[in-house]
């Protein structure tokens, strides 16, 4: 088989330079010495002619390699789904003090969106995220790990009754909180949908349908995977580890 291809490909270029010569001259080919041995100025300007023809050959080729390579970059960073974005919240921790996404840099986040009245799912969900950061350590790490606990209950979730809530998970847990404006606004940033109508009242007795999701976000606050119900602590331990040892050999 490769041998065919071989012979077709040479018997193509054959055909092909004795077009060229040809079309070129009349004369017949002379012996492969004489073209060699004679410096004539036709030869000369087929000299020169080659040479430029191979240097805009090798200039087209480099193009295309360059262009390529910027496709296949390009194509990572818009493969990148548009997770994240501007945000600006209340810190529960210090409700005079406001958390963006610029806090998101210099660390990693697993960013959970949850409410505290929920009866089963965020518990569990906060649960793994704790038993993710006690398997890794927050600090333990070259780039420390940051959970982050947005509510999608901005009626009745106060950065009180986020802190109360949080106790029970991680210690290093951020309760972050804003008014529904700005909850709306993270939301459709991580592209999290939740139920909450804007007019809930406060008191209330409803449950929030939301996404459920834990977003992995990189120290440069870009979203890096998000982990669904289904995805267990271990597999988050390993994808998180091997994304921190990419990043730190990059
Ligand atoms: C949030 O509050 C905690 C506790 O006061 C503090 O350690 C942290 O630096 C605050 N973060 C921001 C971005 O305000």
């Amino acid at each position: 088989m490769f041998s065919l291809l071989r012979s077709r490909t040479s018997a193509r270029l054959c055909s092909r330079l004795q077009t060229r010569r040809v079309g070129s001259s009349a004369e017949p080919p002379r012996p492969q010495r004489n073209v060699i041995g004679t410096f004539t100025p036709a030869s000369a300007a087929l000299f020169v002619s080659v040479g430029v023809g191979l240097v805009w050959y090798f200039r087209n080729e480099k193009a295309k390699l360059l262009e390529q390579r910027e496709k296949e970059r390009m194509s990572k960073s818009y493969g990148r789904p548009h997770v994240g974005g501007p945000f600006s919240l209340v810190n529960c921790s210090a409700p005079d003090k406001r958390f963006t996404h610029e806090d998101l840099v210099g660390k990693w986040s697993l960013i959970y969106f949850g409410f505290t009245n929920c009866p089963d799912i965020c518990p569990a969900e906060l649960d793994k995220v704790t038993a993710v950061l006690n398997e890794i350590g927050t600090t333990n790490s070259e780039i420390p790990l940051q959970p982050i606990f947005i509510s999608v209950d901005p009626a009745r979730d106060t950065p009180g009754t986020i802190q109360k809530y949080l106790v029970d998970f991680h210690p290093s847990f951020i309760g972050l909180v804003g008014d529904y404006q700005e909850t709306k606004s993270v939301c459709k940033a991580y592209r999290v949908y939740f139920s909450t109508p804007s007019d809930a009242d406060p008191k209330g007795d409803y449950l929030v349908d939301h996404s459920i999701f834990v977003y992995l976000m990189d120290p440069e606050g870009r979203f890096v995977e998000a982990f669904g119900q289904v995805a267990q602590k271990d597999e988050i331990v390993d994808k998180v580890r091997q994304y921190v040892l990419a990043m730190t050999r990059e």
